[in-house]
């Protein structure tokens, strides 16, 4: 019998406990707060993550700092491997003072959060991705200072990034000694979303997180990565490598929209090397979509650039997705064994029509295996 393939975990997050006492000092969002139970038996903590959220923020406990519960909740759903990364809004509000030596102990402590856990053969069960201080006015050198710390923990793979780089989004051109020291050193970029899009365009009626997670994240990281496409810098690093989260939102559908706009555009024209659906085959996209008819289309779309073939693209997209959970976000609303969230992505990674056994285990692990370096 073939030996059970890895199952890792791209898209995973915790607020190391240094940063959840950050979250905890501040008066403002984002921010941890403590108030009374409703039944007024004791006290809670509520995330805040952005102003005017609803229902004072979200319930938040050790889901989020406690190494013992990701260990626990990955044995749960099979999950061998994760890359842990903080999750938003990662340094976003800090002081462009105070942010670089932060970053650079939040570092360390994900080290050793790693780097101390469990191990099976040569692999630990947690990898990380690092945070960089990225707020205007950080001297470019100190940015390269902590990627180069970053490349010398071994168990940092890569660093989360959300989309406002140094304050004016990844086209800026502060940004390319960055982009340059991350293709050098082989880290990943992990492209998440924060600030989805503006509340205006949420109207009056209450729809809870529904539409600025559903609708507003994934917008978000369109509109990031394409200008950071337009703005040639996949042409200038071509070693680069992006994965973006939640199956990169509507970037896939929008591609061929993209590619006429350009066309017709003798500016952006003249400044990119290829057609903007090539671009999507040099990226990665975690699997969290939640359903297997948005994965296939996703591969398709991305083997787009290496064939003409449906079926073949299908397969080659398939070299190009990675398993996530978004844990320790959207737990069941009731009690259950497993959650719902994450046996529906991998419930649309074993239904994708047409992907052979292989291309399955490719993104539940082994393409992971790869673009990290654990094989
Ligand atoms: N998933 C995340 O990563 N962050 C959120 O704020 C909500 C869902
Ligand atoms: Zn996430």
């Amino acid at each position: 019998m073939a030996a059970r393939k890895l199952l890792i975990d791209v898209h995973t997050h915790v607020y190391l406990p240094r940063y959840a006492s950050v979250l905890r000092s501040r008066p403002t969002a984002p921010r941890i707060l403590s108030r009374p139970t409703p039944n007024g038996s004791g006290t809670e903590e509520r995330l805040v993550i952005l102003e005017n959220e609803p229902s004072g923020g979200r319930p938040v406990g050790p889901q989020y700092w406690d190494r013992d519960e990701k260990l626990s909740f990955m044995d749960k759903h099979g999950i061998d491997i994760s890359i842990v990364s903080t999750a938003n809004p990662w340094l976003d509000f800090l002081s462009p003072a105070e942010a670089p030596s932060i970053a650079e102990s939040l570092n360390a402590d994900l080290e050793s959060y790693c780097s101390t856990a469990p191990s099976f053969s040569s692999l630990s069960r947690l990898y990380g991705f690092g945070l960089l201080p990225l707020l205007p006015s950080v001297p470019a050198s100190v940015l390269l200072r902590i990627i180069d710390q970053i490349a010398s923990l071994p168990h940092l793979k890569g660093v989360i990034m959300g989309t406002r780089g140094l304050g004016k989004g990844l086209d800026d051109e502060a940004l390319e000694p960055v982009w340059e020291a991350l293709a050098r050193e082989g880290l990943v970029v992990f492209l998440h979303p924060h600030y989805g899009i503006p509340s205006s365009e949420w109207g009056e009626r209450e729809n809870g997180h529904v539409l600025p997670l559903a609708l507003g994240f994934p917008f978000e990281t369109t509109i990031a990565t394409t200008r950071l496409i337009l703005s040639g810098v996949l042409d200038r690093h071509p070693a680069l490598r992006l994965l973006l989260a939640h199956s990169g939102g509507a970037l896939p559908q929008l591609s061929s929209r993209l590619a006429s706009c350009i066309d017709h555009d003798p500016l952006v024209a003249a400044r990119l090397r290829h057609d903007a659906r090539w671009y999507l085959g040099r990226l990665w996209f975690d699997a969290v979509a939640y359903g297997r008819e948005e994965l296939a289309f996703v591969a398709e779309c991305v083997g787009r650039a290496d064939s003409y073939d449906k079926s073949h693209q299908r397969a080659l997209g398939a070299a190009r997705l990675l398993f996530g959970t978004d844990h320790p976000f959207f737990p069941p609303l009731q009690d259950t064994e497993t959650w719902h969230s994450v046996t529906e992505n991998l419930e649309a990674i074993a239904g994708v029509e047409g992907w052979s056994e292989e291309e399955r285990e490719n993104v539940r692990g082994g393409n992971a295996a790869r673009l990290f370096g654990l094989v």
